[in-house]
């Protein structure tokens, strides 16, 4: 074959392939066309008219209706149910794991893999409609270990945002590099719930992950940010004498606003804090709780570090979070336990909760 014969027949296939990615769009952009939709939600209470062809998360957050949803809507948090009486069409493959046999017969359907294609029936938690966006300004951030940072945001004057300590945002990032579009993922407040006026977070660089990327290398002090919430369950009961906190990584945000939410509102209850971390370069927030343990002596913070080096001349607890706990909490008489961290390590620590006599109403946790 000669050159002008390759030039050509290459010529012939671009053309081809052009003229099918027309096609291609345009059956995409037809079929995709659902037009507008109503959402009914809560028996008519609110009437939405809606784009139809996204997803039911995308299109209730569009309209200022915010469900919790932690991995960016990729059907790997289980988070963002939502009852959909009517117009859900069958339950996806990627919904299965996540809805019960109880929870399919009240309709329950993770709304990010929900389509919109013509009208709904909703029935959406009153209380959620409380869930606000924020754009706040970043005004600060730490470095708290190598791979952690704190961003403290100011909130837009004259707002605040009234959370149970324990609890999360949803915090936005921008396209940035090679990141076209918007994502966003759940991080727990750690800062004090009587300040509404200021949220701080923890956040773990995780490799190539989209939003700690952008957090630890795009964001600058001075930068807008996007949030909403609060979202979660994961909050103080305090139906009990005693309160085991147990966190490893990041999973000290919540505990921290815990802490300081008993202290602040002069509650009774004891607080044993175990904090678990592989070497000294993990820990952080060291003087700040030894100052909370002098100056309260209703908490305790126990620190254990699973493999200390000689260098880190380490004389407190050596091994993991477990053997401490194991050693350390005889019964579940009149406590309750409230656990944050990897899913590794909660599963670890709740099968000894469990083995010394806590049952699942007096343990609370967010697993990430
Ligand atoms: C209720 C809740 C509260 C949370 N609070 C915090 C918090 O206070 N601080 C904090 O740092 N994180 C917190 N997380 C985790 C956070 O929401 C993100 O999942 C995490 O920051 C990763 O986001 P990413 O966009 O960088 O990674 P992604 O782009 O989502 O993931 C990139 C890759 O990393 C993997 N991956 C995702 N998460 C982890 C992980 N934690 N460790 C190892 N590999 C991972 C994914 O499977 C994927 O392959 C919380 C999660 C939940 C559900
Ligand atoms: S947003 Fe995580 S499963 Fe839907």
């Amino acid at each position: 074959m000669d050159f002008s014969t390759i030039l050509k027949t290459v010529g012939i296939l671009a053309a081809v392939s052009a003229g099918l990615s027309v096609i291609i769009s345009i059956a995409e952009s037809v079929l995709n066309n659902y037009g507008e939709c109503e959402l009914d939600v809560n028996n008519g209470k609110r009437l939405l008219k809606v784009k139809g062809g996204s997803s039911l998360l995308s299109l209730l957050a569009s309209e200022k209706i915010f469900i919790p949803s932690a991995c960016g809507g990729k059907a790997t948090c289980g988070l963002c149910k939502v009852a959909v009486i009517d117009g859900g069409g069958p339950l996806l493959l990627t919904e299965e794991p996540y809805i019960s046999q109880e929870e399919r017969a009240q309709h329950m359907r993770l709304s990010c893999q929900v389509k919109v294609k013509g009208n709904m029936k909703l029935l959406i938690p009153e209380d959620l409609f409380n869930i606000r966006e924020f754009v706040c300004e970043l005004v600060e951030v730490e470095d708290m270990t190598y791979d952690i940072k704190r961003l403290r945001m100011k909130l837009p004057p004259g707002q605040t945002i009234e959370f149970k300590a324990g609890q999360f945002v949803q915090f936005y990032s921008k396209p940035y590099g090679k990141v076209k579009e918007e994502a966003f993922r759940a991080y727990s407040i750690s800062s004090k719930a009587s300040e509404k006026d200021h949220i701080e977070l923890l956040i773990r660089l995780v490799p190539n992950g989209i939003v700690t990327n952008y957090v630890h290398t795009a964001l600058n002090v001075g930068d807008a940010v996007k949030m909403s919430g609060p979202y979660g369950d994961f909050y103080l009961r305090g139906n009990c004498e005693e309160l085991i906190m147990i966190a490893g990584g990041s999973g000290l945000a919540p505990i921290r606003s815990l802490v300081y939410d008993v202290i602040e509102k002069g509650l009774p209850h004891r607080m044993r804090f175990f904090f678990g971390a592989n070497t000294l370069r993990d820990l952080y927030y060291m003087d700040e709780f030894r100052q909370i343990e002098k100056d309260y002596p209703q908490f305790t913070f126990i620190p254990c570090l699973a493999f200390p080096k000689p260098e880190d001349n380490w004389d407190g607890v050596s091994g993991f979070v477990t053997v401490a706990l194991q050693e350390q909490v005889d019964s579940a008489q009149g406590k309750e336990a409230y656990l944050c961290g990897s899913p590794g390590m909660l599963d670890a620590c709740i099968k000894i909760l469990h083995d010394k006599g806590f049952d699942d109403q007096a343990i609370f946790f967010d697993k990430f």
